[in-house]
């Protein structure tokens, strides 16, 4: 395996009153990450929250590492507030129709690490072109927009041909995945080539989210 496995918790699943308690809570476990959906009401049927959000967590003192999931249908509008909001890594959906590769430029131009995300529908071919130019590749295993689904276990073939494709080139971005993320799905994609792993609902409401993390951190 190319990275050591990695918990992003989903801050979606947080006390949306109390957000940066929720970072703290992730924060708390030793994990370095935080995931923060992002969603218009166009490309996903829901609302989440804006670049507010981040700049908010980073005055509260966060120094997470905020790995940044747009659901949006013109996402290269949005690159910049979020680069400054303190974005660290802002991935973008292949599925709307913008300049990709230039949008994945800006992303790296203004100094965050850039990533591709394919809905459950989009076959791993769609974003082959363009790996050599992104740090990470995120596999929904859900269809996005809501937290609490469950695991698409259909998306498996997916990321092994992604970690293929990985290893066949010789490339070193993450592969990451998003939706119905628990100690047993993501052992699952563990073993297709997935080495960091979105945990909302199951993170958040874990008995101990301590051991949550350390079970994550420690998989083979
Ligand atoms: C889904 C979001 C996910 C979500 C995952 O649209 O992209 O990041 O927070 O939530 P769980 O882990 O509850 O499936
Ligand atoms: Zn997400």
């Amino acid at each position: 395996m190319a990275f050591p496995p990695i918990l992003a918790p989903s801050l979606l699943a947080g006390d949306h009153a109390h957000l940066a308690d929720s970072a703290k809570i992730a924060a708390d476990v030793g994990t370095d990450w935080l995931h923060l959906d992002i969603m218009d009401g166009h490309f996903v049927p829901n609302f989440s929250f804006g670049p507010e959000v981040p700049a908010a967590l980073r005055r509260a003192g966060s120094k997470q590492f905020f790995d940044t999931h747009l659901m949006l249908d013109e996402p290269q509008r949005y690159i910049e507030p979020f680069a400054k909001a303190g974005a660290d890594s802002i991935s973008i959906h292949i599925e709307p129709a913008y300049d990709h590769a230039a949008t994945l430029a800006r992303i790296r131009a203004l100094g965050c690490q850039c990533g591709l995300v394919l809905n459950p529908g989009t076959p791993a071919t769609a974003i082959e072109s363009l790996l050599g130019q992104v740090d990470l590749v995120l596999v929904m295993t859900v269809q996005p927009g809501f937290g609490g689904q469950p695991f698409r276990r259909d998306m498996l073939p997916k990321l092994q041909q992604i970690d293929r494709w990985r290893r066949e080139k010789n490339l070193k971005f993450r592969l990451e995945v998003d939706g119905g993320i628990d100690l047993t799905t993501a052992q699952e994609c563990r073993s297709a080539g997935a080495d960091t792993f979105v945990a909302g609902t199951s993170f958040f409401r874990a008995g101990d989210r301590q051991a949550y993390a350390a079970a994550i951190a420690g998989m083979a």
